[in-house]
């Protein structure tokens, strides 16, 4: 059993890494340095942690900042509170739930001691596994419904490109993807996202997880600042990270991103948004606030990395124009996903690189990725160039907007003025908003226990969470278990409230 001298020790070792959640507030970090010391069973199960006192004044840091640390690490069940004898970490470790941010990740390796075979980085990375596992149980947000893709078209196109299977497509990926697929995109991109493009801006990726990656490598050196949203897309979070990043949380508000003195002192070579639909509070960024963010990148020689991965599915009102339509100085590199309006496993995205970094993106995407699946690719292009994607867009829209109005209703019918739903003009989920009192994480455990698997907003925060909610994913959930577990969740949240 770890000392109580050893685990200050520990601690303080950890804490003093530079790069160990350098962008997070004290008590966070604390609370991330204490976990990942009891999860890699450094502070193994019956030990006493320090008294909130002496870790105070060994950290120098405010009291106040340990105590409210361990009160989360007690809330979430890793650490237990005896009064009078101290804190202990716990015999039983919490199995996590569904939530994205601290998934327990079994497979974690110790951090890079000499003995770890891990780099430093590796041992950072796989610490917590921030994305879900594998999940198709209601509301887990952000699946598709895989049973509205049309299998058997999907199978002719296949077969069609199968049956005359030209040598080329079965070789790499060369130039940026299958040309007739670019031409598609592009074309799609013209009309129903208003992106200003031609067809060699595009290249077709194995999703947006690699189109961030490669502007990652490609746009940003180790240690520069990237501006992310507050709350922020994990995904999007862990490419930084893994690229060394420096990230600086910007604040939202009900019009986007809000730049206070503080962030503009910064000077970020990557900003990254959603634009059309913030992931994951549902925003939608302000016609003004585009106009000052395509200024303000300009001014400091930025790029945004528009991220614009569920606007096909707009529920109310025309489809919103993308931000790069709107930028006059080049300044945006726009992504999209097949991942949300088909199916994720399909891994087909796109990126629209401005047109000086054509050349470079190319190199890159074939040195460092060898893209392949152009045969894939070749299917996709004649579902999108016979009209099939319009029409299947279409469809998602109606059944997905139907199941959204169905939760809404069941939620709205239970719980009425106690709560405020937000975020479901578009896309693949919607939030419902807490009070500030509400323990937005418990109430998605107790969800948990019922097979309701949402997430809670403050799961998704680099800093301290501003708001408080629970997300709610509709598109995959049949109408009759939206009934029965819309009035499930309402009944945990109708307990959390109002207790
Ligand atoms: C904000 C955001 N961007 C992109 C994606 C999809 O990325 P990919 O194309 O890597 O599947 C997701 C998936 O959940 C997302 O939430």
């Amino acid at each position: 059993m770890i000392s109580n001298f050893s685990a200050i020790d520990l601690l303080s070792a950890t804490l003093s890494q530079a790069d160990f959640y350098s962008h997070l507030p004290q008590q966070r970090r604390l609370y991330e340095a204490t976990r990942a010391a009891i999860l890699q069973q450094q502070l193994t199960a019956g030990s006493k942690l320090p008294s909130s006192r002496n870790l105070a004044s060994e950290l120098g840091i405010a009291r106040n900042t340990v105590i409210a640390a361990f009160e989360q690490l007690a809330a979430e069940g890793f650490v237990t509170t005896i009064i009078g004898s101290g804190t202990f970490v716990s015999a039983t470790l919490p199995v996590a739930p569904s939530n994205n941010r601290l998934d327990n990740n079994t497979t974690s390796t110790k951090p890079s001691d000499g003995t770890s075979p891990l780099s430093k980085r590796g041992a950072r990375l796989t610490a917590f596994a921030a994305g879900a596992r594998y999940e198709i149980e209601p509301f887990a947000p952000g699946d598709p419904d895989f049973s509205t893709f049309p299998f058997k078209l999907w199978q002719r196109l296949q077969n069609r490109v199968w049956r005359d299977a030209r040598p080329e497509l079965l070789d790499y990926g060369q130039s940026g993807g299958y040309l007739p697929l670019r031409r598609a995109i592009a074309e799609y991109l013209r009309v129903s996202r208003s992106v200003k493009l031609s067809i060699e801006q595009v290249m077709i990726t194995a999703g947006t997880q690699q189109s961030l990656d490669l502007c990652a490598q490609l746009l940003a050196d180790v240690g520069d600042t990237v501006w992310v949203e507050d709350p922020c897309y994990w995904g999007a979070r862990r490419v930084f990270e893994a690229c060394d990043l420096n990230l600086h949380p910007i604040a939202l508000d009900t019009e986007g991103l809000t730049l206070n003195h503080t962030d503009l002192a910064t000077e970020p070579r990557l900003i990254y948004v959603t634009p059309s639909h913030q992931y994951p509070t549902g925003v939608v960024m302000s016609l003004a606030r585009r106009r000052q963010l395509l200024d303000i990148a300009a001014h400091k020689n930025a790029w945004i990395l528009e991220d614009d991965y569920d606007s096909e599915c707009r529920y109310t009102g025309r489809p919103l124009a993308s931000l790069q339509g709107l930028d006059s100085h080049g300044r945006v590199v726009y992504m999209g996903t097949f991942s949300k309006v088909l199916y994720p496993g399909i891994k087909i995205g796109y990126l629209v690189v401005p047109s000086p970094l054509i050349e470079s993106f190319k190199i890159a995407l074939y040195d460092l990725q060898r893209p392949g699946q152009l045969m894939v690719q070749a299917a996709l292009a004649d579902f999108i160039a016979l009209g099939h994607f319009t029409t299947h867009i279409r469809k998602i829209r109606q059944t997905y907007g139907a199941r959204r109005e169905l939760l809404r209703k069941t939620l709205a019918a239970q719980l009425g003025d106690d709560v405020t739903i937000s975020g479901e003009e578009s896309g693949l989920h919607l939030v419902i908003e807490l009070p500030d009192y509400v323990d937005d994480e418990a109430l998605a455990r107790l969800a948990a226990e019922s097979g309701i698997a949402v997430k809670a907003l403050s799961n998704y925060y680099l800093s301290q969470p501003v708001r408080r909610g629970i997300l709610v994913g509709y598109a995959y959930v049949a109408p009759e278990k939206i009934t029965y577990f819309g009035k499930l969740l309402a009944n945990v949240i109708q307990a959390g409230v109002r207790c």
